[in-house]
């Protein structure tokens, strides 16, 4: 029997936009986004963060200026839908199946859009429930974390938690446009501004050796989130996944290598095992942290690299030590992290800063002793710190330890 060889490309293209204060109804970013509709008036749902609603109690009356403002541009079908903010509106399908439900009541169609505002939770679940009602509804992200705008809200990827697996469910879906709006930051906890801080290291440390010394430089700025730092690594980091995607070869993630998740085979076991108590970014510093030492133990990495790399992560705030790493099945993680992308195992090592290697073959022994490190490490700095804090009580730097 003959065969049809079927081939097709489909091209995509979305703005990312940096921007202030995107519902104050001069700003004109949101509205320009929806006339790239080409329509003359816009169908929108959107759907809010609980945290934010929370942080931000006059940006539901601010929206709805916006909406009056806009009106023939605009129209939005009901009131904002509040999404539990953090990781339980992945974990729970609530929320997935109420804004279905909602796109089915209200007529939201495929031409429509969802606007989605939150965290990279948020994002991600109402990302998966754009993209499985009607196979597709339009998506404008407005990432409000760290983490979001620079790297989860800015690229192709959705997903839920399903079966105790983190982004079990989930597709590859562009979204219409994102649009960065750094005053959402201003109410962001202490904990959520650094843990964004970790996917810039991790991506400058497998891409771009200037932009790891540039944040190397401005440690002390970073470590209280002075806003121009955090602004710039933003945008470089946002930067960077989106050049990733656009030139890697690779923006659905078919190959077995994922070089933008140096350091997640352990992240997404230890925010597992941890309960949720550590978050994202979080488990990402101590992974950076992990794989850094075993790159180094392996020979790999320069012992003036590892060691710049861990007084980063320190300096800015990191804890680079959990207990739950003394539960990590190395075996196991590598076996999931390889399941979960397909084909051989391929985990990113740094061979310097800014350079990195696939390997297809983990020391497993090695690993657990990198474990092990990382742990007597954190005790010597604990150690290190009651002594200074009884000896010189205003010592500001405790030695580099790798
Ligand atoms: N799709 C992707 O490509 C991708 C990439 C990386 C990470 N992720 C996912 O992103 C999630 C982590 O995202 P995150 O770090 O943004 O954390 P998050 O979404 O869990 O948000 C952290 C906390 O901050 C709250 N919050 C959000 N914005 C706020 C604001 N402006 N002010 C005050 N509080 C606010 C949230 O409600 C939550 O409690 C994880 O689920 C991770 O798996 C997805
Ligand atoms: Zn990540």
């Amino acid at each position: 029997m003959p065969t049809i060889q079927q081939n097709f490309t489909v091209s995509y293209s979305y703005p990312v936009i940096f921007t202030r204060e995107v519902f104050d109804p001069d700003n004109p970013d949101l509205a320009e986004t929806l006339r790239l509709s080409g329509r003359s008036r816009n169908r929108a749902l959107v759907v809010i963060d609980s945290e934010v609603l929370r942080t931000t109690p006059d940006l539901l009356q601010k929206i709805s200026r916006y909406g009056e403002r806009h009106a023939s541009l605009l129209e939005f079908v009901v009131q904002p839908f509040s999404v539990r903010g953090g990781e339980t509106c992945k974990h729970e399908p609530f929320e997935v199946e109420q804004i279905q439900a909602l796109v089915e009541r209200y007529k939201i169609c495929r031409h429509s859009f969802i606007i989605a505002i939150g965290g990279g939770a948020v994002l991600d679940a109402a990302g998966y429930a754009a993209a499985t009602s009607h196979r597709g509804v339009r998506l404008i992200r407005l990432p409000t974390t760290v983490l979001s705008q620079n790297d989860a809200g800015v690229g192709v990827k959705n997903g839920v938690n399903a079966f105790g697996r983190k982004n079990f469910l989930g597709t590859f879906a562009p979204p219409f446009a994102v649009i960065n709006d750094s005053a959402f930051l201003a109410t962001l906890t202490e904990r959520d501004l650094r843990a964004g801080i970790a996917e810039a290291i991790k991506v400058a440390l497998i891409r771009d050796r200037h932009f790891f010394d540039s944040m190397y430089a401005a440690r002390a700025e970073l470590a209280r989130f002075a806003p121009r730092v955090m602004e710039s690594m933003i945008f470089r980091c946002a930067e960077m996944h989106l050049e990733h995607i656009a030139t890697g070869g690779d923006p659905f993630e078919c190959g077995s290598s994922r070089p933008l998740d140096f350091g997640h085979w352990s992240a997404h076991k230890l925010e597992e095992l941890s309960a949720g108590e550590l978050k994202h970014g979080e488990a990402v510093a101590i992974g950076i942290a992990l794989d850094s030492m075993y790159s180094y133990q392996t020979g790999l990495l320069g012992d003036l690299d590892l060691r710049r790399i861990l007084t980063l992560l320190d300096d800015v705030g990191f804890t680079l030590y959990h207990p739950a790493l003394s539960w990590l099945d190395v075996t196991r993680a590598l076996a999931d992290f390889q399941e979960h992308l397909g084909g051989e195992l391929s985990i990113p090592l740094l061979t310097a800063i800014g350079m990195k290697t696939e390997a297809h073959v983990i020391d497993v022994a090695l690993m657990q002793r990198c474990v092990s490190k990382l742990s007597e490490r954190e005790e010597r700095k604990k150690t290190m710190n009651g002594m200074n804090t009884v000896t010189v009580g205003t010592c500001e730097r405790k030695q580099n330890m790798p």
